[in-house]
């Protein structure tokens, strides 16, 4: 049975996306089961992934909307350990169309129960809100892993989403815990990364992942050739911090 976790942080430009889609990949290169969702109207990490199939088939508004199962909506990859369900622009439209159907937050864990059996760990990318996609993530997960960039006003907001956890804890499903937070865009020249570290340790203490990732210019030039930046410079910082954090993530999770 899959452990199912959402990468969360309704703060844009954090690293939800780019965290997503290499662990995605570091998973599955260590022959780990995975499925990853795109939920997110801007499709980063379909696009992010494009070298690795040829088309999407099927999208995750047919999942949310249509009633389509995922067995219909599922892009296998040249991964064997990794299949995608991508996102689409009708996305953007699903938060004001959800609203009218019943049962609304729960629509990804209903549709997710059917496939659990299927794969190892299914990791959803969140888009940077707090509204009702990533409510349906939150409903449909068994833990977080909450990007937080080492940069100024790094904290701004969170309270909020621990607010929205608490209250998705209470109402919707009980069991959802943070399996931990990460900080990204590190940079250990600067004082201002250590300063947000502190902060944040202060804060979650163990919670913190031990792994930082990086700032690394190669993480950020791999999307543009649509992979992960284990399969664009497999040598890179990048690379490296994220298979890193996969064995952290896999020990905690599993
Ligand atoms: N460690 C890193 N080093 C350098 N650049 C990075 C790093 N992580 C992410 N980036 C770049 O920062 C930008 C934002 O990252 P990303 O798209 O992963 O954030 P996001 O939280 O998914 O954004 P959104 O909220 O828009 O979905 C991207 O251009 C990405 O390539
Ligand atoms: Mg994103």
């Amino acid at each position: 049975m899959a452990t199912v976790l959402a990468f969360t942080n309704q703060k844009g430009g954090v690293g939800k996306t780019t965290s997503a889609v290499n662990v995605a990949l570091s998973l599955a290169v260590t022959e780990v089961r995975t499925l990853l969702i795109d939920l997110d109207p801007q499709s980063n990490a379909t696009t992010g992934l494009s070298d690795l199939f040829e088309k999407t088939n099927g999208s995750i508004y047919d999942i949310l909307l249509k009633g389509d199962g995922f067995k219909d909506a599922i892009t296998k990859t040249s991964f064997s350990h990794l299949d995608l369900v991508a996102s689409t622009n009708d996305l953007v439209g699903a938060e004001i169309e959800l609203v009218s159907i019943m049962a609304r937050e729960y629509q990804l864990q209903k549709a997710i129960k059917k496939i659990r059996k299927d794969y190892d760990i299914i990791i959803i990318d969140c888009p940077p809100s707090l509204g009702l996609l990533t409510l349906n993530a939150l409903t449909a997960s068994d833990a977080l892993v909450i990007p937080i960039q080492c940069e100024y006003y790094a904290l701004e907001g969170l309270g909020q989403l621990l607010n929205t956890v608490r209250l998705v804890q209470r109402h919707l499903n009980k069991n959802l815990e943070i399996a931990g937070i990460l900080m990204t865009m590190y940079d250990s020249r600067l004082n201002l990364s250590k300063q947000v570290v502190e902060e944040v340790d202060g804060f979650f203490k163990d919670k913190l992942f031990k792994t930082y990732i990086h700032r690394n210019v190669r993480l950020s030039e791999a999307p543009s050739f649509g992979k992960p930046a284990l399969l664009y410079d497999a040598n890179s910082t990048g690379a490296r911090n994220y298979m890193s954090l996969t064995e952290e993530i896999l020990q905690r999770v599993s």
